[in-house]
């Protein structure tokens, strides 16, 4: 721990963000609240205030699985592509379910899967549409095609909130349908956590050397 809040210290991180309903952002605001208990200072800001990255050492973009990941989140990186391609960046991505049929990095990109999320089937040389569709290589394989060459270092994937009384009634039929979601809050605060307090090995390249 003492390596990494070193190397972590003054380091300047965004946690950029977008949301549909709200709960991503308090997602990215713990984010940053670790970042900042080891050294870096950082800040969670939603990509609608198009926040400049120039002047970051490195940066986060966490968004929601709606139909794909949020449109705004794959936007902010696109519009910000060069000057992302060039500093360390990790994804997070909440989503309403996950298929666990093992397996530890999507297209090169090692992942971390909140385990309240992350389904194990029954049967993984039988899956159904529905758990095809939630694998991580579907939902990150698509990111990454869709942000290139813009390449994270890590992503995470974490249980989000599912909010019906906000929804349209498309939105209800196709998460309980098609996801087969379960409404109600399942953010898992120690999963983001643990994950952010790993962020600064991850993205500073520290984690071999921060011991010795
Ligand atoms: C229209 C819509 C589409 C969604 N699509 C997916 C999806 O494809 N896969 C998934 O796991 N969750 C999906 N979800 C669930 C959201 O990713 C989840 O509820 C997330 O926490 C919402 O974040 P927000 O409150 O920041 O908008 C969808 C939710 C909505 C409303």
């Amino acid at each position: 721990m003492e390596g990494q809040a070193g190397v972590a210290t003054g380091r300047r991180v965004l946690v950029a963000y977008a949301t549909k309903y709200g709960s991503t952002a308090k997602v990215a605001e713990t984010v940053a609240e670790e970042l900042r208990a080891a050294g870096c200072e950082a800040e969670a800001r939603s990509v609608s205030d198009a926040a400049p990255t120039a002047g970051f050492d490195a940066v986060v973009v966490g968004g929601p699985m709606i139909l794909g990941w949020h449109k705004e989140a794959v936007k902010f990186v696109k519009a910000r592509r060069d000057v992302l391609a060039a500093v360390p960046v990790a994804y997070f991505i909440t989503a309403a379910s996950l298929t666990d049929a093992g397996g530890d990095a999507v297209d090169g990109v090692p992942i971390v899967k909140d385990s309240w999320l992350a389904n194990a089937p029954s049967r993984p040389e039988k899956l159904s549409y529905r758990q095809r569709y939630a694998l991580p290589s579907h939902y990150l394989g698509d990111v990454l095609k869709a942000t290139a060459p813009v390449r994270p270092r890590q992503a995470a994937f974490f249980a989000g909130a599912l909010d019906l009384t906000k929804m349209n009634l498309f939105e209800k039929l196709f998460v309980m349908l098609l996801i087969g979601a379960t409404p109600g809050d399942g953010r898992h605060w120690d999963a983001v956590r643990e994950w952010a307090r790993g962020l600064p090995a991850v993205l500073f390249g520290d984690a071999a050397d921060s011991g010795s």
